[in-house]
């Protein structure tokens, strides 16, 4: 067999193996089926934007994910294996409201290398000078800005060099230029070989970040298309409503 040849079907088997394998996945609460049987294979390139309407279940699935629910049945295995601790250590996690211990920048960022057994001030240094925040590592953590707080815990969640990156709308409550410079970070970090998992309801960020759209309803996925696809011309009729600005009724 040629060269290229080999090296491109080598290329493509890489390509085709899921960073995340979801089967079956299941939660049950108050008699509800909030999470319904759901199956899915995330690439592990890129970065996939899950979209949905309220109550859609999103965040159960971000959290049942990573590994901070239990799931009332099925699996979720990253890079072929099971969600034990070593695994959830090489993921981190980001939701809507930056949660910051009421320390310094700096502080914020030293401590979660040190629970890595690592420490290094110019890890903190250089990390701070990506998100922009250099300069500012002596200050208290809480008299940032909100989309500076933000920065801070993508920080927090990068300096650890994750192989996953789960984000829950962590620029709904951000202005536009905070939300573009959280999106630079995080195409940053996709570039350098985290995988995204990214949640929004904001149409255009999902246009500009997403390379893959998951959409859920009903605890369901209702689809899960290259974004192209899925924003041209979308499979199922809950998504073509959602993107025209319809109500999605279950
Ligand atoms: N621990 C729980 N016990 C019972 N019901 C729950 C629990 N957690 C979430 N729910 C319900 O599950 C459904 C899905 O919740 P989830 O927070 O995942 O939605 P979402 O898609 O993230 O919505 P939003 O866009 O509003 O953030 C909702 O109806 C919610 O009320
Ligand atoms: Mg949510």
């Amino acid at each position: 067999m040629p060269e290229a040849i080999a090296i491109a079907q080598a290329r493509d088997a890489v390509a085709a193996k899921p960073a995340g394998e979801v089967s079956g996945l299941t939660y049950q609460a108050g008699g509800r089926f909030l999470i319904d049987s759901i199956n899915l294979r995330i690439p592990g390139d890129g970065i996939t934007v899950l979209m949905g309407p309220n109550g859609a279940g999103k965040s159960l699935l971000l959290r049942l994910m990573h590994g901070l629910l239990e799931a009332t049945a099925g699996t979720v295995r990253w890079h072929g294996r099971g969600l034990d601790d070593d695994v959830r250590r090489q993921q981190a996690m980001v939701f809507q409201r930056p949660v910051l211990l009421r320390r310094s920048v700096a502080a914020n960022i030293r401590f979660v290398l040190k629970l890595r057994g690592r420490s290094s001030d110019q890890q903190v240094e250089q990390i701070l000078d990506e998100v922009g925040l250099g300069g500012r590592a002596a200050q208290p953590a809480r008299l940032l800005s909100g989309g500076e707080q933000q920065r801070l815990t993508l920080a927090r969640a990068l300096v650890t060099e994750p192989k996953v990156l789960f984000l829950d709308e962590p620029t709904a409550s951000l202005d536009p230029t905070s939300t573009a410079a959280i999106e630079t970070i995080v195409r940053r970090a996709s570039e350098r070989g985290t995988k995204i998992i990214f949640v929004t309801h904001d149409l255009g960020q999902a246009h500009r970040l997403a390379d893959d759209v998951v959409f859920l309803n009903g605890g369901r996925v209702a689809e899960h298309s290259p974004a192209a696809t899925f924003f041209d011309a979308p499979a199922s009729q809950a998504a073509a409503d959602y993107l025209a600005g319809r109500l999605v009724l279950r």
